[in-house]
């Protein structure tokens, strides 16, 4: 063993933090130990109330009986199956249970173990589905300013957060961005989708136009950024996109990674916004976040088009060691049970009209600028210090959790997720917490 381990069992050093101040957070650390329903509880015991579902991801909320006894059990019975040319019963049932609440003609499901491999395997199974069908030429990829994808190197292409793209090098080539869709100045203080820029979808036109729509393989937005700062979409907008994917034949991929499992009221966004598309990306919300699982759902258009050639041939030469694996399978059905027989989503849209006035009562409140909401989601966006962006959200952060409040902080955006149960007294609490915050913050 190495001998400074025996000597500082708790060093913070090793462990370099994803995301993270590193050197903030060492300096005072803030630490989970334990965690109930709506709550988390510090390493001084203390009791945190969860306005973020963890990472946008624990939509029922912690340490629910059902999810942890169905994990208990599967790494007894089936600790691991082969992922590749073996199989086992719970990976099959929970794709077919998975299907029973996509938008229709969403058929087939792909797995993976986080969002960012979703995207990557939405990403090829769009340009292989072009290749396989003879349509080799469609290579390029479509993003937008301000999208988030995920961290591996499709994601980040097609991804428009210029602060994770811009340390790593040329990324995919082929890959161009339509605009994004924020507008405080015309859809200041929005509930739901925005009033203005629908025209924007014809952005879209425009570089297919520049490129010609026979070279575009798909177009991947998320129907609600999320980590960007929850920017919703105007009205009409991700039908309009959706209608000029199909005159071009482009596929249309929704990343819904956040949007999906009740976080807006229905089970996907493409169920709120009335859009079906192509290839849907699901993680998070999929196991409650507990195990680390994805899933990419495509059309059986898509499927179809892999299966021919010799039957004994690998159809699509990509999957994971532990795509399915048996343990995030159980605690996916577990978790899908517990959002039916709980009513999750129906609460979560009963709620988004509670949501929505509760978070906009913030306006007016010291230092803030704008406030969107959708489903159960918020943001209220802060005026940044000057000379110091990022500061004044990041301060309003540390207190809120001192406070007992935990909330998740984009650029001077303030994101705000709960657990699909918290009730309309801890909604209360959200806000008058962080009523309080601001008003003292600098
Ligand atoms: C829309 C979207 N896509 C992809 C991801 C990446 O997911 P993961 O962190 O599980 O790789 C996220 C994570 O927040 C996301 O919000």
């Amino acid at each position: 063993m190495n001998e400074q381990a025996r000597i500082v069992p708790n060093n913070l050093e090793a462990f370099w933090m994803p995301f993270s101040a590193n050197r903030q957070f060492k300096q005072a650390p803030r630490m989970f130990v334990g965690a109930k329903d709506m709550h988390y509880v510090t390493a001084d015991g203390r009791r945190v109330l969860d306005g973020t579902a963890g990472l946008w991801c624990v939509n029922a909320g912690h340490c629910r009986p059902k999810i942890t006894e169905a994990i208990q059990r599967q790494a007894a019975e089936l600790d691991y199956a082969p992922a590749f040319q073996m199989g086992h019963p719970k990976a099959f049932e929970l794709a077919s249970r998975l299907t029973t609440i996509a938008p229709e003609g969403l058929d087939h499901v792909f797995f993976t173990n986080s969002g960012s491999e979703s995207v990557e395997t939405a990403l090829k199974i769009a340009l292989a589905y072009h290749r396989a069908k003879g349509d080799g030429a469609r290579f390029r990829l479509i993003g937008r300013e301000r999208g988030y994808h995920g961290v591996n190197f499709g994601g980040i292409s097609v991804g428009g957060i210029v602060g994770n793209r811009k340390m790593f090098g040329t990324l995919l080539t082929g890959v161009d961005h339509m605009r994004h869709t924020h507008d405080p100045e015309r859809n200041g203080y929005s509930k739901g989708a925005t009033e203005h820029g629908v025209e924007l979808a014809e952005d879209l036109v425009r570089i297919a136009a520049l490129h010609d729509p026979s070279t575009i393989a798909a177009v991947i937005v998320e129907p609600v950024a999320g980590s960007t700062g929850v920017l919703p979409p105007p009205k009409g907008y991700l039908k309009r996109l959706r209608e000029i994917c199909d005159q071009h034949g482009i596929l249309l991929i929704f990343d819904e990674v956040i949007t999906g499992y009740g976080r807006m009221g229905t089970a996907f966004a493409a169920d709120y916004f009335g859009v079906t598309p192509d290839i849907m990306i699901t993680a998070k919300g999929l196991t409650n976040g507990v195990i680390p699982m994805g899933a990419v759902f495509a059309s059986a258009k898509i499927y179809d088009a892999f299966m021919t050639g010799p039957e004994h041939l690998i159809e699509f030469a990509h999957g994971y060691t532990y795509s399915g694996n048996p343990i995030a399978a159980a605690a996916g059905l577990a978790t899908l049970e517990t959002y039916l027989e709980e009513g999750l989503f129906e609460r979560a849209k009963a709620l988004e009209p509670v949501w929505a006035d509760a978070i906009h009562s913030l306006k007016g409140t010291r230092h803030v600028t704008d406030i969107r909401t959708i489903g159960l989601i918020g943001a209220i966006e802060l005026e940044s210090m000057a000379g110091a962006p990022t500061k004044r959200a990041f301060s309003a952060f540390v207190k809120a959790f001192e406070e007992g409040l935990l909330i998740r902080t984009t650029g001077d955006i303030i994101a705000l997720s709960p657990p699909l149960m918290v009730s309309e007294a801890q909604i209360g609490e959200i806000v008058d917490t962080l009523k309080g915050i601001l008003q003292g913050l600098e």
